[in-house]
């Protein structure tokens, strides 16, 4: 029988996932369907509900409710705690098992994808939203000598700071107080690429042969990604490895069976020009 699966958003119509799991599952030979499903904002609840009672196995959560999905949940996986949020969930009869893979994502297509080792280098993490909570852990899981955080609103980057501070001594500051000194991975977690706008970085944050990751997709060469190649970074990278990285993680937990990711990325790979 055929399992389904699925994600949920507001709107959902650009979502790339049906398209990757569906490729995850031919390659694999797994007999599952995935779909779509727009919720009504606040409506998330009932719409779960009526999935999971139509035999629902498992679905994915994107904007808005990566918050509203993890309060439903009934068991909560320590990256989905700590990110505040969850973009996978597994269905297991009365159990709505809740995890975040996207931290993980990234951290996969840096070390695996790109070949770039997290250990003993210096991160900074540009902007302090769920897209830069939910990669914390797993940075620090792949041990940096430092991690840095730097957002529009000090204060958020300092709430993660405190939040974070049983794992490591995060720095954190606005832009203006970002301490002089050069990283070997910087990573753009806000949404500015979105409206072709650009965090207010400083050129030489970026050290001469760093790698320069934009966790956007599909943007091209976005404004952070310019600066990067101007200021030196050897290596330049949009999120699109992310996303399919995240998503195999999900297929992985809920079918046993890890697909290889590389055709699927080159397949949504935009060139960077
Ligand atoms: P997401 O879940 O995608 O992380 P979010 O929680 O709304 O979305 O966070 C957006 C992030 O992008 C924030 O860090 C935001 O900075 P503020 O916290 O100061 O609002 C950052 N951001 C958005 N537009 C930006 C811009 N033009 N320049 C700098 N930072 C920007």
């Amino acid at each position: 029988m055929t399992d389904r699966y699925a994600v949920f958003g507001n709107p959902v119509s650009h979502s790339k996932s049906p398209h990757i799991h569906m490729a995850f599952a031919r390659q694999t030979g797994q007999d599952i369907s995935y779909e779509a499903i727009e919720a009504p904002v606040g409506g998330l609840k009932e719409a779960v509900c009526e999935f999971a009672e139509a035999g629902g196995k498992g679905f994915n959560i994107t904007v808005p409710f990566k918050l509203d999905a993890l309060a439903l949940a009934t068991s909560r996986s320590r990256h989905a705690e700590l990110a505040g949020a969850t973009n996978c969930i597994k269905v297991e009869g009365e159990q709505i098992l809740a995890e975040n893979f996207d931290g993980v994502g990234i951290v996969r297509d840096i070390e695996i994808n790109h070949g770039f080792t997290i250990a003993g280098r210096k991160v900074l993490l540009v902007g302090a939203g769920g897209a830069s909570r939910g990669a914390i852990l797993p940075i620090l899981e792949a041990g940096p000598e430092t991690l840095a955080i730097v957002n529009r609103t000090a204060a958020k980057a300092l709430d993660l700071k405190a939040a974070f501070a049983p794992f490591a001594d995060i720095a954190a500051s606005g832009y203006d107080d970002l301490a002089a000194e050069h990283f070997d991975l910087v990573i753009n977690a806000t949404s500015a690429s979105l409206h072709g706008n650009m965090p207010p970085l400083a050129p030489d944050v970026f050290a001469k042969g760093c790698l320069a990751y934009d966790m956007m997709y599909g943007k091209g060469m976005t404004p952070f990604l310019q600066l990067a190649r101007g200021s030196g970074a050897a290596a330049l990278v949009d999120g699109v490895g992310m996303l399919v990285e995240q998503a195999a993680e999900a297929f992985a937990w809920w079918r046993g069976v890890r697909p290889d990711t590389a055709p699927v990325i080159a397949d949504l790979t935009v060139p960077l020009t």
